[in-house]
């Protein structure tokens, strides 16, 4: 019998447990899902393989794509429609060659140097909200004071949202990435201001063009003549989408995770360069992606790791068994901060890896080496079986971490 699908997780340390089963079964297994069979990606070989073949499609409108087969309800009447504003520049959908067309403006803007030259200002920020932590008390929730707060502070500064507008911002983007899957409506037009307000922001961009990001690109488009201004507004749409919520939630999931090891945290305190190398394990051990935007269709008939799959067969690759196969890393249940895992798959693989994997990087190591400085005797409040954990939620992560100090 074919495997069901998807299946949660049943502790935040690990996959679901199924996955281990699955990938000793075979790299490729078919699943039922309500609206049809598709087939799961267990190994990292064949992750990897699925994820640089371009003879398989991401783009949501190639027939068999496997996000129609995750509900067997067809679309309520009107939700297509209102969707279809937010999916112009969506290049995250695309396929090449319209897909690189994007993308390669995007590149210059998430270089290792950019993101070097943006480290002050990541840093001032964490710096900032850790003193306004320290101001109002000696406990917060680190999800609402901090996790939450660094990435969309940091996105305002790479989209050049002014000061005065952060606010709006802020509470609009949380309200969208929050009530997205509890309250569509509210997350739908929490989606629609948020998308009014950057047409404004490039608008003026294309008045007057400034020396950031927006600005550069409304130059290059100039330029070159490729793209139209409702593009770029959806591309400025998918950075804010794409940087947030992951971002948001891996920072809470690191620090409680370092906290429950603290002889990995003490090695991390006292030799601050390992750092870099415990945000690549963080983010291997707990893939908080996982399968969600590895959404994939086959476009011709082929074989994967011995399996024969058909054009118009879906597949979704699972990113958490993949970054827990022993075929590419050694004892991989085990968090090491010290091994170095780069080539994870936490972040994709081929065309569609994660441009904004840089930034993420030095938000994350910012964020976890300042706070377990700057609050040594940092705690979690309450055992793991009583943190509100997102078991249920598309991308894994907690809705709140209660900490005192
Ligand atoms: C911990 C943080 C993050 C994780 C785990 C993460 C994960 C991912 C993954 C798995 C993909 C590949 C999707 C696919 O194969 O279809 C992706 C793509 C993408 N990410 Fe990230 N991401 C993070 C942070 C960010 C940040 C901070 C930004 C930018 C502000 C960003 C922007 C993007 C964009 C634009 C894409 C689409 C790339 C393309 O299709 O060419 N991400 N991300």
């Amino acid at each position: 019998m074919a495997q069901s699908f998807p299946v949660t997780r049943g502790c935040p340390f690990g996959p679901p447990p199924e996955y281990g089963r699955l990938r000793e079964e075979a790299p490729l297994v078919g699943a039922d899902l309500p609206g049809g069979r598709v087939w799961l990606v267990t190994r990292h070989a064949e992750a990897q393989q699925v994820l640089s073949d371009p003879r398989i499609s991401t783009d949501p409108a190639t027939p068999g794509h496997p996000m129609a087969a995750l509900s067997a309800e067809p679309p309520a009447p009107g939700e297509k429609e209102a969707g279809a504003r937010f999916r112009v520049g969506q290049f995250i959908d695309m396929d090449p060659p319209e897909h690189g067309v994007y993308r390669r403006m995007l590149i210059p803007e998430f270089s290792v140097r950019r993101i070097r030259e943006m480290r002050p200002a990541i840093q001032e920020i964490v710096d900032r909200l850790i003193v306004d932590m320290l101001e109002q008390g000696s406990s917060a929730d680190l999800v609402e004071a901090f996790g939450l707060a660094v990435p969309s502070l940091v996105i305002c500064r790479l989209l050049g949202v002014p000061y005065a507008d952060r606010d709006f911002f802020q509470s609009r983007t949380r309200t969208m990435v929050g009530a997205a899957f509890d309250d569509r409506q509210e997350s739908m037009a929490a989606a629609a201001e948020i998308w009014d307000y950057l047409d404004g922001l490039v608008a003026e961009a294309e008045r007057e063009p400034g020396d950031n990001l927006v600005g550069r690109l409304v130059t290059a488009r100039r330029e070159s003549g490729e793209l139209s201004h409702d593009a770029l507004v959806g591309m400025m749409f998918l950075l804010l989408v794409a940087g947030h919520e992951t971002t948001a939630n891996m920072i809470p999931l690191g620090v409680l995770t370092l906290l429950r090891d603290p002889a990995q945290l003490a090695g991390l305190r006292a030799d601050p360069e390992g750092w870099p190398s415990a945000v690549e394990e963080l983010l291997r051990y707990h893939s908080i992606v996982d399968w969600v935007a590895f959404d994939r269709v086959a476009t011709e008939d082929m074989e994967i790791g011995g399996q024969a799959v058909r054009a118009g067969e879906g597949i979704f690759v699972l990113g958490a068994s993949a970054n827990r196969d022993p075929r590419a890393f050694e004892r991989p249940d085990e968090l090491d901060v010290r091994r170095g895992a780069r080539n994870h798959v936490a972040f994709g693989y081929g065309v569609h890896q994660c441009l904004g994997q840089n930034l993420a990087r030095a938000e994350l190591e910012i964020a976890y080496r300042t706070l377990f400085a700057r609050i040594p005797n940092l705690r979690v409040v309450g055992e793991d079986d009583e943190l509100p954990f997102k078991y249920g939620g598309l991308i894994f992560g907690l809705h709140a971490l209660p900490v005192a100090w």
